[in-house]
């Protein structure tokens, strides 16, 4: 067969190695010939390939980002867009394309398979680990650790000067980094999307924390935390350039409040992209490998419209409709019944 392959959003480790997956057995178990797509739905529509072969590979399983890049966006938002990918299918001679990406570009492959009839299979990724229908998505591992680390390296600054740490991490949506990381971490408390909260309320853990000597404090926030309504004056949006809300920054507006209210002093550690480069974990690199070939079984299967998922362990196909337009909230139980147990 011939086969496709994008990366699309965000990158995250481990996206090298689904690819290297894909290729070692679509090239020599299924005798596929495997095409990458650069930049993501952009290389598709205007036939930007690269060939990929069991030799190209060689070094790409510990690499971070995505040898093929990526981009957000998608045919829908091209005039005649879904007309060229319709011809790219047809020009190359595709049998089928694989679709790594979270939930934007598993919704846009959800919708080209359900509106067109395309042969399309999906793959999780995201250091967010928000992908409805799986257990986990590869990258937040890693993401998970490299944030821990940060968070290690705080501690001594922080009980060093008796300071407050406000330590933002990403998850636009959802808690799931800062959650598992700052359990990891310590934290002494953690914000996120899920649960607007009260600035008053974070500045009462934090004068009783000190109260008790000279307890340093950590604040794991995740970018998407947002004040509970009418505890903080509100602020205007900002929209990056392909018109999502640009969520970065919540620590700092946090930090004067903090200080303001306690008279502590307050420092911000934005940890950024540097939770998406670099090394994918050993677990990440597995849980990448498995998705790669269970991605390139689903195509021989003729599993079109399906994802690669991870449920109790177990590699499974759910259909992408159950992703699409959804993101997976943190498990509220881990963080009132875990995380919470150490605020303070
Ligand atoms: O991949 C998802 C994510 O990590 C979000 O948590 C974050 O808001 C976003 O990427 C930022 O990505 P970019 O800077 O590439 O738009």
């Amino acid at each position: 067969m011939r086969v496709g392959l994008l990366t699309g959003g965000g990158d995250c480790p481990g996206l090298n190695a689904v690819i290297r997956a894909v290729v070692r057995k679509g090239e020599m178990e299924y005798g596929d010939e495997v095409i990458g797509f650069l930049d993501a739905w952009d290389g598709v529509m205007d036939r930007r390939t690269m060939s990929l072969d069991v030799h190209s590979m060689r070094g790409m399983l510990p690499k971070g980002g995505t040898l093929l890049g990526t981009r957000r966006g998608s045919p829908y938002e091209r005039d005649g867009g879904l007309e060229t990918v319709v011809k790219t299918f047809d020009d190359m001679g595709l049998d089928a394309l694989i679709v790594v990406g979270g939930n934007g570009s598993l919704t846009v492959a959800h919708n080209l398979h359900h509106d067109l009839g395309l042969p399309i299979v999906g793959v999780p990724k995201t250091i967010d680990n928000d992908v409805v229908g799986t257990d986990i998505t590869f990258g937040f591992n890693t993401a998970v650790q490299t944030a821990t680390d940060a968070i290690d390296r705080l501690h001594t600054t922080a009980e060093s000067h008796d300071r407050v740490m406000l330590v933002e991490v990403m998850g636009r949506d959802s808690g799931w980094i800062a959650t598992h990381a700052g359990i990891a971490g310590g934290a002494t408390v953690i914000l996120i999307p899920e649960q607007p909260f009260d600035i008053d309320e974070v500045c009462t853990i934090l004068r009783a924390r000190h109260q008790r000597g000279r307890y340093a404090s950590i604040v794991v926030v995740a970018e998407g935390a947002e004040p509970a309504a009418g505890t903080m004056p509100s602020q205007e949006k900002v929209y990056d350039l392909v018109g999502r809300v640009r969520r970065r920054g919540v620590a700092d507006r946090l930090a004067p409040e903090i200080e303001q209210r306690t008279g502590f002093e307050t420092r911000v550690v934005l940890l950024g992209h540097i939770q998406r480069g670099g090394t994918p974990s050993a677990y990440d690199r597995v849980l990448a490998t498995r998705f790669g070939l269970g991605a390139i079984d689903a195509v021989h299967a003729g599993a079109w419209g399906h994802m690669t998922a991870m449920r109790a362990d177990e590699v499974v196909l759910v259909p992408m409709s159950e992703a699409a337009g959804k993101t997976r909230p943190v498990d509220l139980a881990l963080y009132q019944n875990v995380a919470s147990v150490f605020f303070g």
